[in-house]
């Protein structure tokens, strides 16, 4: 019968098939150790040599790092082999003796990792960052689902600009420049008047010039968007949807937190409530290590890992100056050079994971704005509309998958949280 290792402890005393791959060979000479993996797991395949046949033994000594194997044995309790189980094979089927298999078990450089991004996936290290990824993308749906918002996903190709005209990627459509969706908010908008609670979920692209830890150029994020939310209530969302996130992967993912090596009380902090703190009181903190910094200004990493470091959970800052932002945000009636924005920054100095706010909903103050923010009038006609049939107040927010990810998993640099990175200078594999 077909096993698969995460599920090994079912099989304890039966004969299972393992289908997979050599990870990893130990050999004294007596015995050999194979370290195989399916995917789901590594189990250890323990070899005696005294007590196997000649020709199990011959395949064995064949056998290199990845070769694929169909290894047939019985399971049994192993205290000292990782994951507590162990197979004794009584056949092996090789399907390839694979050869100069460029990743051994000793350490690499990510510069040599990069290019061979598609081998580099089956290490240990990486499987882990992908379940969590999945456990974080799940999380992230039945919360939202459990709240009620609908999936209502947004097109990839798109007229105009919705976060700023600065980092488009034009398409040639059929002799038309259009642009790789930046954000599905604008669409989001229109589905929220349609349907109430809405969210999309997919890749977006940025040709972000910068090479930093965080910045990707196709990244996953994920958009909830409200009819009649305000401000606070995009804050009570957010919060709500990153506590559920990080107490999801805790129950689930113990595991591959410590494949990670991530140590898990910084993350058992991260319940409600968050700190709300205003930019104004974001930049009193920043001011206590730093004097330079120009207050109206928007932050930057460095201004981030400041805030962070005050708080043991994510901090909410909300209402930015109005000139840091879109041209969607909707301002404060109590001062007009604020906007009702809100960015949440992950703790340990992974900055910005969350961006949002409630959105304008005045027809002739939105027009100003495209005028002021100098954007294409008749590519927002559509968008005006909402505006004009019914508007209500309204609004929403962008998570970003990688950067939350890498924070939860605390890998240093978004790339290695997503399976194919795209950056600056990264297209290939
Ligand atoms: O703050 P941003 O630009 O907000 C928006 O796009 C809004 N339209 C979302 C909305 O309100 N519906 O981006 C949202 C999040 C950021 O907080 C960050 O986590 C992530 O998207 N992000 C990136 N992640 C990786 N690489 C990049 N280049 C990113 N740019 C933004
Ligand atoms: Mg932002």
């Amino acid at each position: 019968m077909r096993a698969f290792i995460e599920n090994i402890a079912r099989f304890d005393g039966q004969e299972v098939e393992i289908m997979g791959w050599v990870y990893n060979i130990r050999s004294s000479s007596k015995v050999h150790f194979l370290l195989v993996r399916d995917g789901t797991g590594i189990i250890q395949a323990t070899i005696d040599l005294e007590k196997t046949p000649a020709d199990l033994a011959a395949v064995v000594d064949r056998l290199t790092q990845e070769s694929s194997v169909i290894v047939r044995g019985r399971v049994r309790v192993e205290a000292r082999a990782p994951g507590g189980y162990e197979i004794l094979p009584s056949a092996i089927k090789v399907l390839q003796y694979t050869k100069d298999y460029p990743i051994t078990p000793k350490a690499h450089s990510v510069d040599f990792l990069l290019p061979i991004r598609h081998l580099w996936l089956r290490s240990k290290k990486q499987n882990a960052i992908m379940r969590v990824r999945h456990e974080v993308i799940r999380a992230i749906r039945d919360y939202l689902d459990q709240q009620g918002y609908i999936n209502c996903d947004t097109p990839i190709l798109t007229p105009a600009a919705c976060e700023g005209t600065t980092t488009l990627f034009p398409v040639d459509y059929f002799g038309e420049t259009v642009y790789l969706a930046q954000s599905g908010q604008l669409y989001n908008e229109a589905t929220a008047a349609a349907l109430g609670k809405v969210y999309c979920f997919g890749p977006t692209f940025r040709a972000e010039k910068s090479k930093t830890r965080r910045h990707l150029t196709e990244f996953w994020m994920v958009e909830p968007e409200a009819a009649y939310l305000e401000l606070d209530g995009v804050m009570d969302l957010a919060e709500g949807m990153v506590a559920s996130i990080v107490e999801r992967v805790l129950e689930k993912r113990r595991e591959e937190l410590k494949v990670l090596e991530r140590d898990t009380t910084a993350l058992a902090l991260v319940q409600k409530p968050f700190p709300r703190i205003t930019y104004r009181e974001a930049v009193d903190l920043i001011h206590k290590k730093d004097k330079t910094f120009r207050a109206g200004d928007d932050f930057g990493a460095p201004q981030e890992s400041i805030i962070s470091e005050n708080f043991d959970r994510p901090v909410m800052v909300h209402r930015y100056p109005a000139l840091c932002k879109a041209f969607y945000m909707k301002h404060d009636g109590k001062d007009d050079s604020l906007s009702l924005s809100v960015d949440m920054i992950a703790p340990e100095g992974y900055g910005e994971i969350v961006g949002g706010g409630q959105r304008e909903d005045d027809y002739d103050t939105l027009v100003r704005r495209i005028q002021e923010y100098k954007l294409p009038m008749d590519a927002f006609k559509w968008f005006l509309d909402l505006r004009r049939f019914g508007t209500c107040p309204h609004g929403g927010f962008g998570l970003g998958l990688e950067r939350t990810v890498a924070w939860i998993c605390k890998i240093a640099h978004v790339r290695e949280t997503i399976p194919f990175p795209r950056m600056l200078d990264k297209i290939y594999p």
